[in-house]
């Protein structure tokens, strides 16, 4: 094994999808780990056995999907969940369990009411259950961020002797800076006995925005594997992003660090992670904002026509940023459309294509041109023509009256259901029309979110709500070039969601 590789792990699919609206069905998640697998990560955090139906399931079905990665399972320092996670792994090629506890005085006192020896003796008996299962376990000591180094040293000792293979230093809560989450990890270096019989992991959190800053830091003083997600996505703030740490160790030869990341999938895999999840990507995130590459001002773009290393310290290609873009109109045909999917990282088989050619002819027919955002809403629109629900007629009459009215019909697993009502505006009539045909006067509308795509009128609107319905909250999304059809979609995917 090179000294100087850095393994990459994904827990995009696990910690990522911890993020409020940001869950994925099992087909969704596949399409993930296969799109990471190309990606080239060593390791997919695949989820969480134990916390649920839907994500034992997702496991299983990763670990036949995908091949060359290893597919790992979270778990508690709890013998239930470790045998629930080896289960899932079942058909894993190469598996990890990852199981651990709070080491932190904060997590022993009011987590666990417990005592330091107590919680060494918890981790090495989880490491040695899950050794019973698995050769690959990873220990992770939770808030070690905030764990003092001594205590730390003697956890991590512990668990590698009970057959760590790899331990993971989580600053949980993102509160360490850069040299003190460095100085951690060259404690444990310096300080375990047997250190070298394992590798030290990275897990950043972004809170105060220093996650990648930690992340480097650690893998400087000798950490050799980092814990990412695409786009920094994940509890909070999110976790270290994949894309910059993978940037960093390309750009910078003087740490004589690398990783097998195959960097010009990193765009395709930004764009796919984001549209799946409803999370769009700040427009200056590094690496795969949109403004990543776009040059605005007179200088700048003054400079770069001379030579572009004067404001680019990275060629777009190396991460999938194409130049020149097709741009598509309803003159295009099949092949152009399935091309362009494919530059966006969204392999089509003939069915789909032949659905999705259809939604694009309509759209193209509103607007003009149809930019890659539009077709990523083709993509989610496709995916939610499974939907139960679906809406089939909208009709809208706004003016100078006091009231707007709106007259709906559903579809509703196959049966027709309309309904008319007013309301205070136009997005108002509809949401109560379609309230009255599904039944549920005690949905509330808790938030309304309109954004538009790019520019001009004829754009499409994207529009995000957040519903709640008997104590729970449900999210939904839509997009139209009519912005009173994306909200009332909107409103539909999420009802869609509670039933
Ligand atoms: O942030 C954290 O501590 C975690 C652990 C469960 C690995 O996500
Ligand atoms: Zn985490």
């Amino acid at each position: 094994m090179a000294d100087n590789k850095i393994y990459v792990f994904d827990t995009t699919l696990r910690d990522g999808e911890q993020v409020p609206g940001c869950q994925l069905n099992t087909i969704e998640k596949i399409e993930v780990a296969k799109m990471l697998e190309q990606l080239g990560v060593d390791v997919i955090e695949a989820g969480f056995p134990v916390s649920s139906p839907g994500d034992f399931n997702s496991v299983v079905e990763i670990s036949k999907a995908v091949t060359n990665p290893t597919i790992c399972a979270l778990t508690r320092a709890v013998e239930k969940d470790i045998e629930v996670a080896a289960e899932a792994l079942k058909y894993a090629k190469h598996k990890r369990i990852h199981t651990g506890i709070g080491t932190s005085d904060s997590h022993i006192k009011y987590k666990f009411k417990s005592n330091r020896e107590e919680i060494i003796e918890r981790a090495v008996k989880a490491v040695k259950f899950a050794r019973r299962f698995v050769d690959d376990v990873e220990f992770y000591a939770e808030d070690a961020g905030r764990t003092d180094n001594e205590y730390l040293a003697r956890v991590v000792e512990a668990v590698i002797k009970a057959g760590a293979t790899v331990v993971n230093i989580p600053d949980t809560t993102g509160y360490c800076l850069p040299a003190e989450y460095g100085a951690k990890i060259k404690y444990l270096i310096d300080h375990v006995d047997g250190v070298e019989n394992a590798i030290l992991s990275t897990h950043c959190h972004n809170d105060l925005g220093m996650a990648t800053a930690n992340t480097m830091s650690g893998l400087i003083n000798g950490a050799r594997q980092c814990e990412v997600t695409i786009n920094g996505i994940g509890e909070r703030a999110g976790n270290t992003s994949l894309e910059e740490i993978a940037m960093i160790l390309k750009c910078h030869n003087d740490i004589d660090l690398y990783s097998d990341i195959n960097t010009p999938m990193i765009y395709p895999a930004s764009r796919m992670v984001s549209s799946l999840m409803n999370m769009p990507v700040q427009a200056n995130k590094a690496i795969v904002g949109r403004n990543a590459f776009a040059h605005s001002s007179g200088i700048h773009q003054d400079g770069v026509l001379k030579n572009v290393t004067t404001y680019e310290i990275i060629d777009p290609k190396d991460v999938g940023i194409k130049e020149s873009e097709i741009i598509l109109t309803a003159r295009s045909g099949r092949a152009a459309l399935k091309h362009r999917l494919e530059v966006i990282g969204y392999k089509a088989t003939t069915e789909e294509l032949d659905e999705l050619y259809a939604r694009f002819l309509n759209m193209a027919d509103a607007k003009k041109e149809i930019n890659d955002n539009d077709l990523r809403l083709l993509i989610n629109d496709n995916v939610k023509s499974s939907n139960a629900i679906k809406l089939e007629y909208l009709h809208v009459s706004t003016g100078s009256f006091p009231e707007s009215m709106a007259a709906v019909r559903l579809n509703i697993g196959g049966k027709q259901k309309t309904a008319t009502a007013s309301g205070n505006g136009p997005v108002d009539a509809a949401f109560n029309a379609i309230r009255e045909v599904v039944e549920k006067e005690d949905m509330r509308l808790e938030e309304f979110l309109v954004q538009a795509i790019t520019r001009g009128s004829n754009d499409n609107g994207k529009v995000h709500v957040k519903v709640s319905y008997n104590d729970k909250i449900y999210y939904g999304f839509g997009a139209n070039v009519n912005i009173v059809n994306a909200s009332a979609e909107a409103f539909v995917d999420a009802i869609n969601k509670i039933v």
